[in-house]
């Protein structure tokens, strides 16, 4: 994935920067942000422009509007994904890297070829299809509430939200499930933004290493697995080569190991901060559903970037060919013009949120996210008396493209 993170900041501002426009945000190493990720999103949205300049990291647009963001994702001739490999350094001019890294499918894709590579993924992760993992889930949560109920306490990041939608993603691809640690490790630097180019070159090569050797095991014998349906999958009348699969099976891993986590680590922090909330879904586990779209707006995940094109004029910002823009999904899910007391967590809201982001790439893994949250949500509440977090232990933050927790140590 295109790094941001080069720590390099910019002598002079490009020349059709205007100054109003810029706002210094390291979305790798922002001090406010690494203190509290979300609260940070807000601020953006309060003090910055809706589409800012920052000059850290080579420099680069960072979009917070729900607004700006549908119609650039909507764009994809003029705002490109093509760029997006996975070891890209995301400084400007990579389009060689581009060839000596991995191809991200279908997310380096710009429509019409992202439609074909997009299709052979649609049908496997429809709702009807990850519907058949429900009683897996349940099982797999029940097994990790056994483990924790008794003791009073638990680190919910390793104790749960790392072993919960991991193991089952790795089951539904078809990957080893007994190197789990190790794999988390390699997610969570290959998305991290302060991971410098050589390691993160790296940690893609080994990632790409353990993914061929699933893909070449499946070429030999079909298993009921995603890597075993996509070698079957036609794009444009013909199987994807081994490249190709090695770019969905990345995309892939970082998908399934770095999102559902972080997704419900930071809901159970907030259920662990609102002992009242807690009580509600319990008497009423109807109201669920909502209140997990809930926390999915208030605690979105990943950002996005876009390369591009051609010059452009959007929302009355003058882009360039070549400039980078970042997609900041999680503070627009805070922007007043497309959410009302965007602050206050409401169940029923009729807007959609971004954590999904809209277009052509809108998450092809939303179902199997949304089907885990709930089951989980489900199970816990049932079984986990009210709990909230540990006073002694303060949890930390990540920043960057995906923003994550470390630990989060709960007691009950
Ligand atoms: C709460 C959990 C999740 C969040 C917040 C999330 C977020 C996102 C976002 C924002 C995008 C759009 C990227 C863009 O516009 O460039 C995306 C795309 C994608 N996600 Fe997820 N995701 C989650 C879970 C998953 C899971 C579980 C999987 C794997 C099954 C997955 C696989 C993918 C894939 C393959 C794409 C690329 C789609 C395309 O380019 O057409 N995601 N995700």
């Amino acid at each position: 994935m295109s790094s941001f993170g080069s720590g390099q900041k910019l002598d002079k501002l490009p020349a059709h920067v205007p100054p109003e426009l810029v706002y210094e945000y390291d979305n790798a190493r922002d001090s406010r942000m690494l203190e509290d990720p979300h609260a940070r999103m807000r601020s953006l949205v309060l003090e910055a422009p809706p589409i800012f300049f920052s000059p850290h990291n080579g420099g680069t647009w960072f979009v917070t509007r729900k607004k700006a963001i549908v119609d650039i994702t909507m764009n994809p001739e003029v705002y490109s994904n093509s760029f997006i490999s996975a070891a890209a350094s995301g400084e400007h001019g990579e389009h060689k890297e581009q060839q000596q890294g991995f191809m991200l499918l279908p997310i380096s894709a710009d429509p019409p070829q992202h439609t074909a590579y997009r299709a052979p993924l649609n049908q496997p992760l429809s709702a009807k299809s990850v519907a058949g993992l429900e009683t897996a889930i349940r099982e797999m949560t029940n097994e990790l509430i056994d483990k924790v109920l008794a003791t009073g306490r638990c680190d919910f990041l390793s104790d749960v939200a790392e072993p919960l939608p991991v193991t089952l993603f790795m089951k539904l691809a078809g990957m080893p499930t007994d190197r789990l640690a190790e794999f988390r490790h390699l997610a969570t630097q290959a998305t991290s933004a302060t991971v410098d180019h050589a390691t993160r070159e790296g940690v893609f090569k080994r990632i790409a290493g353990i993914l061929a050797e699933t893909i070449k095991s499946r070429q030999e014998k079909r298993e009921d697995d995603l890597v075993s349906r996509l070698l079957d999958s036609n794009i444009n009348g013909r199987n994807p080569n081994f490249h190709e699969m090695l770019g969905y099976s990345i995309t892939l891993f970082l998908g399934g190991l770095e999102t559902v986590v972080n997704a419900l680590s930071f809901g159970v922090r907030h259920l662990a901060r609102d002992q009242e909330l807690q009580a509600k879904l319990r008497a009423d586990p109807s109201l669920l559903p909502g209140a997990i779209e809930e926390l999915l707006r208030l605690y979105g995940i990943a950002s996005t970037p876009r390369r591009v094109m051609r010059d452009d004029v959007c929302h009355g910002v003058q882009f360039k060919k070549g400039d980078t823009v970042l997609l900041l999904l999680p503070a627009a899910n805070y922007d007043d013009t497309a959410f009302q007391n965007p602050e206050q967590f409401v169940i029923g809201r009729t807007e959609q949120h971004m954590t999904f982001n809209t277009g052509p790439h809108r998450c092809v893994g939303l179902n199997l996210a949304r089907l885990e949250m709930k089951v989980f949500y489900q199970e816990w509440l049932k079984r986990v008396p009210p709990f909230r977090l540990d006073p002694e232990k303060k949890p930390q933050f990540i920043g960057g493209f995906n923003l994550a927790i470390t630990s989060l140590p709960l007691v009950w």
